[in-house]
């Protein structure tokens, strides 16, 4: 049987009495792809938020490996077990804007995983370098392109060795002719079998990397399966007139 890495069950989150996440089940395997498609404000970076306590859900547990937190009752301890297990990839890539990329990679490793400045940094330049930065350590944010400081961010989250990586629309801030290269090296990082949740817009990636599709809307899980099937052949109304939109707009 396959080995969950990820379970929510009867995730529930509200914001000033609206609710926006009304009770998420999704048990995601070890390996395992899964994008989350979705209209804006359907709940999918709460979500995200959720699985590592940057937001800690009203209601349900979060089970990340062996770990599993009862949202309500979440210690700091709980929290910080788990947040080790995760990293995440952000829509704005949240660089430090006074280090340079570099300096911004290791600084997971030396505060949070106390690994000596040379271990980290030696790591760092390998991965900078399979991502096609290893001329540009030594850059500031601002001296890099957005496809560049995104490629650094994934390096960012590598760099733990997560047991899973959550992407938050890694592609959604960048220039057209730019989002190329990171869903290259999004896809690169998939390829090593590493658990990924990825909530993105773009469904020719959707398609080509995903295991898994699932669907949400207005704080629900509306579908789900495989890319063929949901994307290809939606069973349920919300998710036909989402991708008909989408799709429309990505051809045009
Ligand atoms: N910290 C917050 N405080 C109040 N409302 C929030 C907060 N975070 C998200 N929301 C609201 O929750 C809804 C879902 O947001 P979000 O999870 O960002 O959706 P998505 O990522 O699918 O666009 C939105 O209506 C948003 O305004
Ligand atoms: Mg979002």
């Amino acid at each position: 049987m396959e080995r969950a890495m990820v379970k929510l069950e009867n995730i529930k989150k509200s914001f000033s009495g609206n609710e926006i996440l009304k009770g998420i089940d999704l048990t995601i395997n070890t390996g395992e792809v899964v994008v989350i498609l979705g209209p804006s404000g359907s709940g999918k970076t709460t979500l995200l938020r959720c699985i590592n306590f940057l937001e800690a859900a009203d209601e349900g547990s979060v089970t990340v490996d062996d770990k599993t937190v009862q949202c309500k009752k979440a210690g700091s301890r709980d929290i910080l077990e788990l947040r080790r297990k995760t990293a995440m990839v952000f829509q704005n890539y949240n660089l430090f804007r006074n280090k340079t990329l570099l300096e911004n990679v290791i600084e997971g490793p030396l505060v949070v995983r106390r690994a000596t400045r040379k271990e980290a940094t030696d790591k760092a330049v390998k991965l900078l370098d399979k991502v096609g930065l290893g001329e540009r350590l030594d850059n500031y944010p601002s001296q890099v392109s957005g496809g560049q400081q995104q490629r650094a961010g994934i390096v960012r989250a590598l760099i733990m060795n997560p047991e899973v990586i959550l992407f938050d629309e890694p592609t959604s801030a960048l220039d057209p002719e730019l989002v190329g290269e990171v869903l290259a090296t999004i896809k690169a990082v998939a390829k090593t079998g590493i658990t990924m949740i990825v909530v993105t817009h773009e469904i020719a990636f959707a398609r080509e990397v995903a295991d898994r599709v699932v669907f949400m809307a207005d704080g629900r899980i509306v579908e789900q399966g495989p890319p063929g099937e949901v994307i290809e052949h939606p069973r349920e109304e919300r998710t036909r007139d989402f991708l008909s939109r989408l799709v429309g707009e990505q051809a045009s």
